[in-house]
């Protein structure tokens, strides 16, 4: 097999409203941990639900392994999908305590029933709170229980709602390396929506952006940090410096000096520069510049700088470099520029 999962040209318009999710066509691995990542009200939560069956697309279709669960002609109901569910309020039954609250969607015998919540309670690493109630456990704890609930009736997909934004955030770091740990473990296949990039980069092995229902780049995260397909989609994953340049082939005129850049480009560009790969030094190179301020991170430091024109450029260094506000200092480019057309801000034509 495969996909495990394939959607596509879906559609979902409500009443009257523009559509919350416009033709979009996914392909998911198995075992793959792929994210839905975009702003706010943009469609991650419909698509979702759409895959779930909690919704019925207007056009489009969905394939679950080798079943059509969705088209003109299908509607395969949510219990008949095989698919879990984690969302962001992890809704465990309050009156119910966590053994019970795993066992929830299980059939059969109740001695495999009861093997089966041994075996999740030890994954999700809750063994010895089996008998506490929900209002009894740490937002961590019961996130995990939401997830072995999920995971307990053998899901050929799991989908899981911004599951962590309830949770703070050194909790929340915590808790999403244990959920990728446990799915990596069982080798589930995952659909995550998320409207942060930082926690989308760390965990997926593939990223969709959907900006107003669209899907507007699939790639894996090193792929969409450093390809963009568009100047939104840079800002959207990341810091990035934009700046206007001359471009001649494989190199640029810009206002840090002749740069190079990763596609061959003609004419009016911007620059899209990542602030780590600003080399920032106080031996003369580049263009002289000033720290106007320094942001420390512990493992790296942010660092406002500003060329001799007003040109503002963020840099991102190593900490042990010990720059102050104030400082003069140099500036070059330490790798290849992506560049945008400035017409369409698209990188490829
Ligand atoms: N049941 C519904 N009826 C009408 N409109 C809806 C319904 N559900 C969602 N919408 C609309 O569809 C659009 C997409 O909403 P959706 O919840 O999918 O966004 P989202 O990307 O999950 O956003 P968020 O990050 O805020 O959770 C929004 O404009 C929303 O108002
Ligand atoms: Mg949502």
């Amino acid at each position: 097999m495969e996909y495990s999962l394939q959607a596509d040209h879906l559609s979902k318009v409500f009443n009257g409203q523009l559509p919350a999710v416009n033709d979009i066509t996914l392909r998911v691995r198995p075992s793959e941990f792929f994210t839905l990542l975009g702003p706010s009200g943009g469609g991650k939560t419909t698509t979702l639900r759409l895959l779930a069956g909690f919704e019925k697309p207007t056009s489009g279709r969905i394939q679950i392994g080798d079943h059509i669960v969705a088209d003109e002609s299908h509607f395969i109901p949510p219990e008949k999908r095989k698919v879990g569910m984690v969302f962001q309020d992890y809704a465990l039954f309050p009156h119910v305590d966590v053994a019970g609250n795993i066992a929830f969607g299980l059939r059969g015998r109740r001695k495999e029933q009861s093997k089966q919540v041994e075996r999740l309670l030890a994954l999700v690493g809750l063994s010895e709170l089996a008998a506490r109630m929900p209002h009894e456990l740490s937002g961590g704890q019961q996130q995990r229980v939401a997830l072995a609930r999920a995971l307990a009736p053998n899901p050929d997909i799991l989908l899981l709602d911004e599951p962590f934004s309830n949770l703070d955030t050194g909790l929340r770091a915590q808790v999403r390396s244990e959920v990728r740990h446990i799915l990596l473990e069982t080798g589930t296949t995952a659909v995550f929506v998320t409207h942060d990039q930082e926690e989308a980069l760390t965990l997926s092995d593939e990223i969709a952006i959907i900006f107003e229902g669209r899907l507007i780049q699939v790639a894996t995260p090193h792929v969409l940090y450093n390809r963009p397909i568009n100047t939104r989609v840079a800002k959207f994953v990341g810091d990035a410096n934009f700046l206007p340049a001359e471009a001649h082939g494989m190199t640029a005129d810009s206002r840090l000096g002749e740069v190079k850049l990763f596609h061959p480009k003609t004419g009016r560009v911007d620059l899209m520069i990542r602030p780590e790969a600003l080399a920032v030094s106080f031996e003369e190179g580049g263009r002289p510049a000033v720290v106007r301020w320094r942001e420390f991170h512990g493992h790296h430091q942010r660092l406002g700088l500003e060329l001799a024109d007003d040109t503002e450029l963020i840099a991102r260094t190593g900490v042990d470099q010990y720059v102050r506000r104030g400082d003069r200092v140099w500036v070059s480019l330490a790798r290849p520029a992506l560049a945008y057309d400035s017409e369409s801000h698209k990188v490829l034509e």
